[in-house]
Order: structure tokens, then C-alpha cells, then sequence
């Protein structure tokens, strides 16, 4: 176990300025992730704490120790990488024991440490199999065996399911938290995957274009964005414009293409403030009779997606439309597009952000 500092990295290819100033403290046993749209640094953030690029700027420390200059092989660290890339001529236990073996290890505990590892990620009996022959999600676990077998004090999961399908991807996920845990293993995971995001980590660093925007657990990231971008890329949203009406201790009234609307504030704002509203689907009520309370209006439905456990309707309000996920649809009945409804959200599910995010 090690905690990671990581101070001020900078990383640029050639006039290309990827990684803008990021600053990361990692705890012992914790398990980070990182999570970003395509091409906003998160594998160029891995391969520097790895030691396979040097940043430009910035300083990376283990336990308090910088170790910027090491070289990879000093640092004590296992690496899936994106692609997992096993050799493909070498069985799985000589996939699994290469790190071993560079180390010197020698020849018995190396068959111990493999056994006991294949056995650990449930590839027992496997051994003698190439990468050809094994499944998808089989191979996955050999890249992930492959990386814990040396007791690196460091795990680096560069988007390791991403060529799995859906249900094995669920399955092969709980499994990798689960021997994390077991084995107490500080681990930076990378993905652009939300959902996996959330279920999988202990806190989470939303990168924007080399820029972390918010780092949070899943619960505060979900339910306190600091920026649309945040609240926009995790999980669902609607987002409407306005501009601050009045501003109160913790609330305020916005003035939108929707009418006024009463919102929850978690910044300074004052009236005349531009602000961005957002909510979630599944905070938005959609029904036939005008309901009591604040942040009621009448709209008209549009599309309407059954989804089988919910149904997602849009409702056009004002200029707006806004997006309703509709729990439990048998009970509530069928909504056509051109119906007259009313949609409420209650205010403290309402949240105004004043930036779009920390990117310029
Ligand atoms: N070796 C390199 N030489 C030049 N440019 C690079 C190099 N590696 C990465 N880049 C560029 O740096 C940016 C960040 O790339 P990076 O691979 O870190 O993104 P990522 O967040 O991992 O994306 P993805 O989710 O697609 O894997 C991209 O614009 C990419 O083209
Ligand atoms: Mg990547």
C-alpha cells in the first residue's frame, strides 16, 4: 500500500498542452477513478505515475517520496493496460510469470506465486492455455493477474473492461473491487464508462481536457456537481438557463424560458447571475392533474420511450424541454406525445451552477 501525491503535472506533446496542472492525493488502499470524455488525458495521467512518460512540469510522490525520476521498474507497480496486450506465443502461466522472472524470482516460488494468483482471479487450471484459446473476459483476468502477481504496492487499471460486453463487464468489475479490497491495493482506475465509475470507486476525479473538474465520491459528485460539465457527464440531466432573480441563503428564484424557478444554490450568486439549472430525469414528476407545491408547469408531451421499467418522456415547457423518467409506468398509465400534462420538480432537486465548467 502507498498514498500518491501527484503536484502540479504538466504534459505536453509537442505544442500540444494535454495535461494542464493536475493535483491528485490518492489515499492508502483507496481506490480512485478516473473518469473523462476521449482524449482528455487519463492515459497520459497513468503512464507519468507509472514512470513511462516524464511530465513536463510537476511532481509525483509516493508515500511523500518524489519520485518523478524514477524509471517504471523502480516504482513498484502493476499496469492493465488499455488494450491488455498479452503475448500471444506465451502460455497464460508464462503471461502471468514474466514479471516474476525479469525479477529474479526464483523458480518454485515463481510456480507458487502464479498458482496462487490464476487461483485468486479464477483462472485455476488454466495455465497451460495461450491468449487464443481463453474468452474475452478470461484474457482480461490474465492481464489483471499478470499485473498483481509481482504485490505491486500500486495498481494501474487503464479502462480494463472496455472490450468485454456488457453483463461480463458487470461481473469481471465486482471481482477487481472485491481482490482489491481483499489485497489492500492502492489503485487508479481509469474509464469513460459513468455507471462503472460510480459502482466501483471510492472517489472519483471527473477530468475535462486535461483539467480535473471535480474530485468527489460518487454520491457528492452525483448529487453536489460543482460545474455542468460534472453534473451533465454523470448520469442523466436537464439543463436549463436563466438568470438569477433573487438570490437567498442557499436558494434562489431563476428567471428561464420555463418561468421562474425555485432552485437549491451551493455558491455565491446574485441577482442578474447567469446561471445553469439542473435536474435529474428521475426527479421530475409528470402528471394529469395540477399538482400542489412549488415549480409546477404546464407542457405538452413529446416523445415518449418505453423502456420497459420506465418510461422516458419529454415534455415540452415554454422554450424547454425537459426530460421525465417515468418509475413504475404500469401504474401511471400510457402518456401520448400531444397530451396536456403538468410537470413539477421540487426545488431542492433543482441545482444552480454558475460555471460551465473549469475549462476555459
Ligand atoms: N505519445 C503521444 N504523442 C502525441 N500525442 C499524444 C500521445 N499520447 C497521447 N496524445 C494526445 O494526448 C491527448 C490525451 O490522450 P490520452 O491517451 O491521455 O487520452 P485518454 O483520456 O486516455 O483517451 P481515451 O479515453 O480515448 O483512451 C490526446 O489528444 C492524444 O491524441
Ligand atoms: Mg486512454
Amino acid at each position: 500500500m502507498v498514498s500518491v501525491k501527484l503536484d502540479n503535472i504538466w504534459m505536453s506533446f509537442g505544442g500540444l498542452t494535454v495535461l494542464k496542472g493536475i493535483s491528485l492525493d490518492i489515499g492508502e488502499g483507496e481506490f480512485l477513478t478516473l473518469l473523462g470524455p476521449s482524449g482528455c488525458g487519463k492515459t497520459t495521467l497513468l503512464r507519468i505515475i507509472a514512470g513511462l512518460y516524464r511530465p513536463v512540469k510537476g511532481r509525483v510522490l509516493f508515500d511523500g517520496r518524489d519520485v518523478t525520476g524514477l524509471p517504471p521498474w523502480e516504482r513498484n507497480i502493476g499496469f492493465v493496460f488499455q488494450d491488455y496486450a498479452l503475448w500471444p506465443h506465451m502460455t497464460v502461466f508464462d503471461n502471468v510469470a514474466y514479471g516474476l522472472r525479469i525479477r529474479r524470482v526464483p523458480r518454485d516460488e515463481v510456480r507458487e506465486r502464479v498458482e496462487e494468483v490464476l487461483a485468486l482471479v479464477g483462472l485455476e487450471g488454466l495455465g497451460d492455455r495461450y491468449p487464443h484459446q481463453l474468452s474475452g473476459g478470461q484474457q482480461q483476468r490474465v492481464a489483471l493477474a499478470r499485473a498483481i502477481v509481482i504485490n505491486p504496492s500500486l495498481l494501474l487499471l487503464d479502462e480494463p473492461l472496455s472490450n468485454l460486453d456488457a453483463k461480463i463487464r458487470v461481473s469481471v468489475r465486482g471481482e477487481i473491487r472485491k481482490l482489491q479490497k481483499r489485497l489492500k491495493i492502492t489503485t487508479i482506475y481509469v474509464t469513460h464508462d459513468q455507471e462503472e465509475a460510480l459502482v466501483i470507486s471510492d472517489r472519483i476525479a471527473v477530468v475535462n481536457k486535461g483539467v480535473v473538474e471535480q474530485v468527489d465520491d460518487p454520491w457528492s459528485l452525483y448529487y453536489h456537481p460543482k460545474t455542468l460539465f460534472v453534473a451533465d457527464f454523470i448520469g442523466q440531466v436537464n439543463m436549463v438557463e436563466g438568470r438569477v432573480a433573487e438570490a437567498g441563503e442557499g436558494s434562489a428564484i431563476v428567471e428561464t424560458g420555463m418561468g421562474a424557478v425555485a432552485a437549491r444554490l451551493e455558491e455565491e450568486a446574485r441577482a442578474g447571475d447567469k446561471v445553469y439549472l439542473v435536474f435529474r430525469p428521475e426527479n421530475v414528476e409528470v402528471s394529469r392533474e395540477k399538482p400542489d407545491g412549488a415549480n409546477v408547469y404546464g407542457g405538452v408531451v413529446g416523445a415518449a420511450h418505453f423502456l420497459g421499467n420506465i418510461l422516458r418522456v419529454e415534455v415540452a415547457v415554454g422554450g424547454e424541454t425537459v426530460k421525465a423518467e417515468i418509475h413504475n409506468p404500469l401504474k401511471r398509465g400510457v402518456l401520448k406525445p400531444g397530451e396536456k400534462v403538468f410537470v413539477s420538480v421540487d426545488p431542492d432537486s433543482v441545482l444552480a451552477l454558475k460555471r460551465a465548467s473549469r475549462v476555459d
